[in-house]
């Protein structure tokens, strides 16, 4: 299926790990000229990197600069960039208020950042996609590390003032929840949670996991950055022109809605 992104440009902030990697891998499979934003690259010295912290505005418009200096254009942008605060969050008094500034500013803040930088040259060029990577966490006030969780609301809030923004100049906005999928942050999210297993029936981090996520997905499995790339790519393309504002899950039914 040719999803028509030969001589586009994609940029993807949070490319250098995970779902943000796997997406711009699939732009760039797809015929796209890819263009990545994170804070270091494990794998630098490839073209197209960009490096900045989405919490430091003018370091963000610098990346912005420099993508359009280099690539000319900007068709489509995503914002798969997060954290998670490392703690175990529950009950949400475990934590302290100052564990929610980083989250908040990378998670949040960092999104309308980069949505603030690159908006303007969507919106003058007419055309155009926004994709920010929420969480289920967000729809669901999951305990599980609660600045986390409420930095993904804000986010799909955000994302949905964004669509409305942006539709006049034909740019579409959407927002991809991800399920349960191994990255490093999954792992940053959870881990404090595994750690909280008694001793008596204790068992290594992997097992756990792979345990907690059979148990509570209904397909029963893990999702994989790939699956999320899918549905990123399909979103940009014009099989789904007429898809704005909606925030589509990747999560093997993780939360469904009536
Ligand atoms: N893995 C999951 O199970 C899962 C579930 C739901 C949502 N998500 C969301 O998907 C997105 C991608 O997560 P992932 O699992 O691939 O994580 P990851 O840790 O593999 O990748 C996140 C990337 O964001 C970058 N990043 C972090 N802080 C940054 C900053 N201040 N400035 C610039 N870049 C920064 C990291 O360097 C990293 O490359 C995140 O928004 C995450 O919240 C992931």
């Amino acid at each position: 299926m040719d999803l028509g992104f030969r001589e586009s440009v994609a940029v993807v902030v949070g490319g250098a790990s995970g779902i943000g990697k796997a997406i711009a891998g699939a732009f760039a499979a797809e015929g796209a000229r890819v263009a990545t934003i994170d804070l270091r690259f494990p794998d630098a010295g490839q073209g197209g990197q960009f490096v900045a912290d989405v919490t430091d505005y003018a370091a963000v418009r610098l990346a912005e600069a420099g993508v359009r200096a280099e690539f000319g254009r900007v068709d489509h942008l995503v914002f798969a960039a997060g954290i998670g605060s490392g703690k175990f969050g529950f009950p949400f008094w475990n934590l302290d208020p100052s564990d929610w500034d980083r989250v908040l500013r990378v998670n949040l803040i960092g999104a309308v950042n980069v949505a603030h930088a690159f908006a303007p040259g969507l919106a003058e060029q007419k055309r155009g996609t926004v994709l920010f990577l929420a969480s289920v966490a967000g729809q669901i006030g999951s305990q599980t590390d609660p600045p986390y969780s409420a930095s993904k609301a804000g986010l799909i809030n955000f994302a949905q003032c964004a669509a409305k923004d942006l539709a006049p100049f034909g740019v579409r906005v959407n927002t991809l929840n991800p399920g349960m999928v191994q990255t490093p942050l999954n792992r940053s999210v959870w881990q404090a949670w595994a750690d909280q297993q008694p001793p008596e029936t204790w068992q290594d981090y992997d097992a756990w996991a792979g345990e907690k996520v059979s148990k509570i997905v209904p397909l029963g499995r893990w999702q994989t950055p790939d699956d999320l790339a899918a549905m990123a790519v399909f979103l940009a393309s014009d099989r789904a022109a007429n898809v704005t504002g909606q925030t589509i899950n990747v999560d093997g039914g993780y939360v469904m809605h009536w």
